[in-house]
């Protein structure tokens, strides 16, 4: 197993309804890591969790907790998860208006403490975060259209792992989220990646630990 890689499982597919519990397995079986998809309905075409469930979370687990912000207006929410125990958050390169933006929400994520990412969109070209890419933690790849979960994996999206990696100092996170399984797990991390969000492959299956190991193994 590759210790260096971070799978970081995402509740989106998982069973709402036991969410504790569901949380709970994936801590079991060895994650360090939870991914939790903020979605608002606006930035991408669906709604999902917002700040209390957050707090909720931070309450029953001590796992690092990954959140992905797909929301517009990114700085006015920044402050609300990072109080309700987010660990790392990750705002949309799209969701913002120009640069100065972008540096002030970095800024605003590590005043508060926090891990800063910086997320870009399938039709995104990578170098759009070149600015930016010293003072982030991580750059998420997405390797579907941001939205929903279970969707196919996009091909073209990974080539851009090496072009981030090749301009990025070396303890960048660089992770990718969308379709990721344990064929298309592989060809992320040989081109670069670093953490893996995953949320059908693992949530979907009757067995999370062979899923999970099955993507770094
Ligand atoms: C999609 C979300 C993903 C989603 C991935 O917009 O950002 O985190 O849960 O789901 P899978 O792994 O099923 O493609
Ligand atoms: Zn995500």
């Amino acid at each position: 197993m590759d210790k260096k890689i971070i799978v970081s499982p995402s509740i989106l597919s998982a069973d709402f309804a036991k969410l504790g519990e569901e949380i709970k397995s994936v801590k079991n079986v060895g994650a360090k890591w939870i991914h939790l998809d903020v979605m608002d309905g606006h930035f991408v075409p669906n709604i999902t969790i917002g700040v209390p469930v957050v707090k909720s979370i931070r309450k029953i687990t001590d796992l690092v907790l990954d959140t992905h912000l797909m929301i517009e207006n990114p700085e006015k929410y920044i402050e609300a998860f990072a109080y309700a125990g987010s660990d790392i958050l990750t705002f949309h390169y799209e969701a913002c208006k120009d640069q100065n933006q972008i540096k002030e929400i970095i800024a605003q994520i590590k005043t508060l403490g926090k891990k800063a990412g910086i997320s870009i969109k399938p039709k995104t070209e990578p170098e759009k975060i070149f600015p930016y890419i010293d003072s982030v933690d991580l750059v998420l790849v997405m390797t579907v259209e941001p939205g929903f979960g279970g969707q196919e994996f996009m091909h073209e999206c990974a080539q851009k792992i090496p072009i981030i990696k090749q301009n990025a100092p070396n303890d960048l996170i660089i992770q990718v989220d969308g379709g990721i399984n344990n064929l298309t797990s592989k060809i992320c991390t040989s081109l670069g990646a670093t953490s893996l969000v995953a949320g059908s492959y693992i949530y979907k299956s009757n067995d999370y630990k062979k899923s999970i190991e099955s993507l770094i193994l």
